[in-house]
């Protein structure tokens, strides 16, 4: 299976996708994609050997068809069969999510469907819930809504702030999101919580 990695930032969850991916493990990552040209994640996908691009959305300027178009034809070229988006911080159209529909996932740092969108965290502990986490979902149209194939679980400490808190779900991400990816790859995209 060709795994194409959508990033924005660090790429700590690129990197635990790719180094699970090696060995017998049915996928590979085939290219490693972001929209910032500086994000710290294509230097590391690089050395690892990784195929990298960046289609920088700035110059596009608002116009986020022709963003998408660009994103969308340098995926072509990498044709893959899933894509993972890891940290990639751009709203897509549904025109774009349509046309990789059932064949792009996104990870989540929150217990979906609770706290869809940012300051995932800060709402979790101001709810005073007694737990947070993070979702693996099929990415749709609807942001952060798609069916969910996997879950890992924190407990939220008394004296938790949001830094503390995020530390602890990537440290999940990081095991969630290959669990996840390893099982599809199968061809199972039955729910995985750890
Ligand atoms: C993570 O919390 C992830 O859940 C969110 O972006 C954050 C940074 O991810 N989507 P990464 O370190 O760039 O993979």
């Amino acid at each position: 299976m060709r795994v194409a990695i959508l990033i924005s930032g660090g790429g700590s969850n690129m990197l635990a996708l790719a180094d699970s991916m090696t060995g017998a493990h049915p996928a590979r990552p085939v290219l490693v994609l972001s929209n910032k040209p500086d994000a710290g994640g294509l230097e590391k996908a690089a050395a690892r050997g990784i195929a990298t691009a960046c289609v920088d959305h700035r110059p596009f300027r608002g116009d986020r068809p022709a963003f998408e178009a660009a994103l969308h034809d340098r995926l072509v070229q990498a044709a893959p069969d899933l894509i993972c988006l890891a940290g990639f911080m751009r709203v897509l159209t549904e025109n774009f999510v349509e046309a990789w529909a059932g064949r792009m996932l996104n990870i989540h740092p929150s217990l979906l469907p609770k706290y869809r969108g940012l300051d995932t965290h800060a709402r979790a502990i101001a709810a005073g819930d007694s737990e947070a986490g993070c979702t693996v979902h099929e990415v749709t149209p609807a942001l952060d809504d798609g069916p969910v194939l996997g879950q890992a679980r924190v407990p939220i400490r008394t004296d938790e702030t949001p830094e503390t808190l995020a530390a602890r779900v990537l440290v999940q991400e990081h095991r969630l999101y290959p669990a996840v990816v390893a099982r599809v790859a199968t061809g199972d995209r039955r729910r995985i919580d750890l």
